[in-house]
């Protein structure tokens, strides 16, 4: 798992410094030209982006599909590494360039395998600009029947979902262990690379395989279990020494007022 993790560090390291990701942030004229352009050409992809995973991670329109965000006459020009719109079947690729652990189970699928022939490809569930925070419930009847029966998809709904519970209960821990004063770096590190892995395993959409290594995922968790509970006990702990303090302070107080008290009387 370490390794794991830290291959998505340097993955992370590598994106950052290959894409120039944090200079998005700035003004770009991508977005102020097309604004003000109607329909599919600019209102909707920009509406829709807005409300984005990508744009509150700062991945730009540029980001995607390359150009200059800087130069209003040369932005969409080929030397600036314009890409443009990218036809159905090249969409895994050019989604897969940030994503290459998803790309990799995609493309060894069935449905990556007959993209050619009718299998969905990224935009198909996630869409395009208004791409959100994956879950399960992008597996579900309406989108999934519109190719081929929902048996098998609910199968594998119902394989992930236990581990899916785990995963945001987890989460949860982490939260509440984090307000109260506790390091939880580390942690955090842990739970979002297992989380990662695990959902990119989705894409292989082989029950069997998904059968197989949702096991060990599920032991991985236990481990963070086991530290967020042993975590839990020193606070409980922690709690029973604050609360002894507390009453001592009180016992103190009351002591104190009754010495006062008597001694106030004999004068
Ligand atoms: C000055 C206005 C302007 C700027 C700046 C601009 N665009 Fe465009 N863009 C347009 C217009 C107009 C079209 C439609 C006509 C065309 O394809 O040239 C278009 C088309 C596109 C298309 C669709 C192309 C296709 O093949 O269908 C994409 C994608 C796109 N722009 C992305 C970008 C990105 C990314 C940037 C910034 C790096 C950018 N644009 C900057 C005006 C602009
Ligand atoms: C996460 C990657 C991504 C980002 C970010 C992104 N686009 Fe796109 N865009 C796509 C894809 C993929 C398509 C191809 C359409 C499809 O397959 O549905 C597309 C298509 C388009 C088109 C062609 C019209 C259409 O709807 O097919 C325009 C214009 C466009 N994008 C403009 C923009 C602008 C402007 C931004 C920034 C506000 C932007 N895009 C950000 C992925 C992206
Ligand atoms: C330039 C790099 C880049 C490209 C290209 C890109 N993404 Fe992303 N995407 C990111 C980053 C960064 C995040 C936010 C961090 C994360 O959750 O991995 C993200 C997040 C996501 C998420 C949410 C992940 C989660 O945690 O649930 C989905 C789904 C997603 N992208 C799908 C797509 C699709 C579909 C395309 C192609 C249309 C695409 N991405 C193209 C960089 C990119
Ligand atoms: C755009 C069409 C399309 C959509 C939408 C679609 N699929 Fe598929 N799917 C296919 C095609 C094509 C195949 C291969 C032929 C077949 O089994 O029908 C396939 C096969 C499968 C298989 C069988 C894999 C195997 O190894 O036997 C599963 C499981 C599956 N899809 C799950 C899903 C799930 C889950 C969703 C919704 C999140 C979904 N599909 C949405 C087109 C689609
Ligand atoms: C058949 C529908 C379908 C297709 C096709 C599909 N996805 Fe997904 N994707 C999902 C579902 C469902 C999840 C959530 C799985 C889970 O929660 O276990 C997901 C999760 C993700 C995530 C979050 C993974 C993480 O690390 O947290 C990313 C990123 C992503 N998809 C990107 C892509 C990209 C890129 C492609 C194309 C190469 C693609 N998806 C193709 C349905 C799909």
């Amino acid at each position: 798992m370490k390794k794991i993790l830290l291959t998505n560090v340097l993955f992370f390291g590598a994106f950052v410094l290959l894409t120039g990701f944090s200079a998005a942030a700035s003004p770009s004229v991508c977005i102020e030209c097309h604004g003000g352009l109607s329909g599919q050409l600019g209102e909707i992809p920009t509406a829709e982006w807005h409300t984005s995973v990508h744009s509150r991670s700062r991945v730009s329109c540029h980001d995607c599909h390359g150009g200059d965000p800087t130069d209003y006459v040369e932005a969409m020009s080929a030397d600036r590494g314009f890409i443009g719109v990218p036809v159905y079947a090249e969409v895994p690729a050019f989604c897969g360039r940030c994503h290459v652990g998803v790309e990799e189970d995609y493309r060894a699928s069935l449905h990556g395998q007959v993209v050619e022939f009718g299998g969905p490809n990224c935009v198909t569930c996630h869409e395009n600009h208004a791409v959100q925070v994956a879950s399960i419930d992008l597996i579900n009847e309406i989108s999934c029947s519109r190719c081929h029966t929902y048996d098998k998809p609910a199968l594998i709904k119902q394989e992930i979902s236990d581990t899916e519970a785990m995963l945001s209960r987890l989460d949860n821990s982490i939260a509440s262990l984090y307000r109260v004063g506790f390091d939880t770096g580390q942690l955090k590190d842990e739970l979002f690379s297992t989380r990662n892995n695990f959902r990119r395993l989705f894409h292989s959409v082989d029950i069997d395989k998904i059968r197989a290594e949702t096991a060990g995922f599920d032991a991985d968790l236990e481990e963070t279990k086991a530290t967020i509970n042993a975590l839990e006990e020193t606070l409980g702990q922690r709690k029973i020494v604050g609360g002894a303090f507390v009453l001592l302070l009180i016992l103190g107080g009351c002591i104190a007022l009754l010495i006062r008290r008597t001694y106030e009387n004999k004068e």
